[in-house]
């Protein structure tokens, strides 16, 4: 088993020319939404795709019907029992390869993002390196999937734990990393032998499409089965609902909103599954009196304008001592003034459009309760109009002046809006940086090494990521990521998220000839 895989390089296509990715997967008009592995097909409803940058149709996907999804999962059942006894080195030379072919398109992969999604060039491909960094962690993870010996209480006996693959594992992905955060579960399930079975956002359909058609061939040329890596594009209630309740899924892992997080941990929890929820963030930085200013303005600007404001990991609530308040906000606004806010695949554009013309709604409709509720915009925050503008996604983003008891202001808003609070002393940040029921990222802007560790302390951040003098987005793959409280609790991509991907074994091996019972319970009969 396994025997097929080759240690080398894959093919490498010929380029084709004058034809983008997108153009040759949207190329027939239509495309299928499920697969396992070769072609691609879909007897569900149609998705209309069309782009936030000028709102131009890309494609129409055709998602999976429930009995397309019942196939897939047969696939995905049966390639389980083929890829779990394939030696975890060898998969991490597939993902090896996986990582190859994805250096070799990471620009043609980026467009598919930066058409679909709307993200900036650089930041979309920032996102494939992101996958690329993945695969390279997870070929190291492939020799390195440890586990520990213990001593026996009893002569003659070896006791130690190992892991084995679990099965095929659910992910569902949001449509703001609509490829990395599929790249942080399925590049470690695949080391860890579990098959994958991807759902993502019925707004990032293509993105998921393209690389399934890259990364599919490496399978098939390392001679393994179809099923291992699957597609299924369907909604939230038929494919979403039918995996959450699927007994043949062992762990869902799930990025999307908190509604959704309950709905997914209820019906999972329910058949005593697994979860990874990764859900809403609602990020605040502290810039204390000793901070660069500087540096948390470059900062806090990357952070809260980054991915037009929809990544989890956004900064959305900036405290700021009220001694440098006006200075801060005074510079930051002039940064913010500097931006290009236009077409993302342009060199030298820093935001592009929202996803769509609802999230711009969402957006309106946040900071019209802001202003209800005693807040003040004191930047952007306006929909733009005009020539490419008049595709209805653009805005400037905004800096609003407000309390941090603003019921607003504890809610998530996907969009670039960012809360700026006063605070008088570093106990009074700190509270409020915790006060809202996400958990997820969080950072300190800060020269005084007694207010760094007071933050990062027990009694600091309550969330999964606490940084200091950097952003709370734009985390690295090396380490877990996820949150606490309302974030959802799960942790994915690097360090050992790959334990909850893998069943523990305990193993107790007596090679004495003697019966030693534990807790010296003596059983003798006759
Ligand atoms: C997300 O927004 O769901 O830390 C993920 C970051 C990125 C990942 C964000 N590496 O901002």
């Amino acid at each position: 088993m396994g025997g097929g895989i080759q240690d080398g390089q894959p093919n490498r296509p010929l380029p084709q020319a004058g034809s983008s990715l997108i153009e040759r997967i949207a190329g027939e008009g239509e495309v299928g939404g499920a697969g396992s592995g070769s072609e691609t097909w879909g007897h569900g409803a149609p998705l209309r795709r069309q782009s936030p940058i000028d709102l131009r149709p890309l494609a129409v996907v055709r998602s999976a019907s429930t009995q397309d999804y019942r196939e897939i999962v047969d696939q995905a059942a049966a390639a389980f029992s083929v890829w779990r006894m394939v030696p975890a080195p060898k998969r991490g030379e597939v993902v090896r390869q996986i990582g190859t072919v994805l250096r070799w398109h990471k620009r043609d992969l980026a467009e598919v993002v930066s058409r679909e999604v709307g993200k900036v060039r650089a930041e979309a491909e920032g996102e494939i390196q992101e996958m690329i960094d993945m695969a390279d962690f997870a070929v190291g993870l492939s020799r390195m999937l440890y586990g520990i010996t213990m001593p026996s209480e009893r002569p003659g006996h070896r006791i130690y734990e190992q892991w084995h693959p679990l099965g095929p594992v659910g992910v569902i992905t949001a449509f703001n990393f609509p490829l990395a955060v599929w790249s942080w579960n399925a590049f470690v399930a695949l080391v860890c032998g579990d098959t994958v079975i991807w759902k993502p956002s019925s707004k990032a359909t293509l993105s998921a499409v393209a690389a399934m058609k890259l990364i599919w061939p490496v399978l098939k040329s390392n001679d393994l089965p179809d099923g291992i890596l699957n597609l299924v594009v369907g909604s939230g209630p038929s494919i979403g609902e039918a995996m959450i309740h699927d007994r043949r899924i062992p762990l869902v892992s799930a990025t999307g909103s908190v509604r959704m997080g309950r709905q997914v941990a209820t019906a999972v929890g329910a058949r005593l599954g697994r979860t990874i929820l990764e859900l809403g963030g609602n990020n605040a930085a502290i810039v204390s009196p000793s901070a660069d200013l500087d540096l948390a303005v470059r900062a806090v600007g990357f952070g809260a304008i980054g991915t037009a404001g929809q990544r989890c990991t956004t900064i959305r609530r900036v405290l700021v001592h009220a001694d440098s308040f006006d200075g801060f906000c005074a510079s930051l606004i002039r940064s913010y003034q500097e931006l290009h806010i236009g077409n993302p695949l342009e060199d030298g554009v820093h935001m592009g459009p929202l996803i769509d013309a609802e999230a711009v709604n969402a957006m309106q409709a946040a900071l019209q309760q802001l202003k209800d509720q005693g807040g003040r915009i004191i930047y952007g925050g306006k929909v733009l109009s005009g020539g490419l503008f008049d595709a209805g996604t653009y805005v400037t983003p905004c800096i609003a002046e407000a309390r941090a008891d603003m019921p607003i202001v504890h809610e998530e808003t996907f969009a670039p809006i960012l809360y700026a609070i006063r605070f008088r002393t570093m106990e009074e940040a700190m509270a409020n940086l915790n006060a809202v029921p996400q958990g997820l990222s969080s950072a300190i802007f800060t020269n005084h090494l007694v207010e760094a560790e007071t933050f990062l302390s027990a009694g600091g951040s309550d969330c999964g990521i606490a940084n200091v003098n950097t952003g709370t987005s734009g985390a690295e793959i090396g380490g877990a990521f996820g949150g606490e409280k309302d974030s959802g609790g799960g942790r994915e991509a690097g360090s050992d998220a790959w334990k909850a991907y893998m069943r523990r074994q305990t193993v107790t091996v007596n090679w004495s000839r003697k019966l030693p019972l534990a807790q010296g319970i003596e059983f003798k009969v006759g």
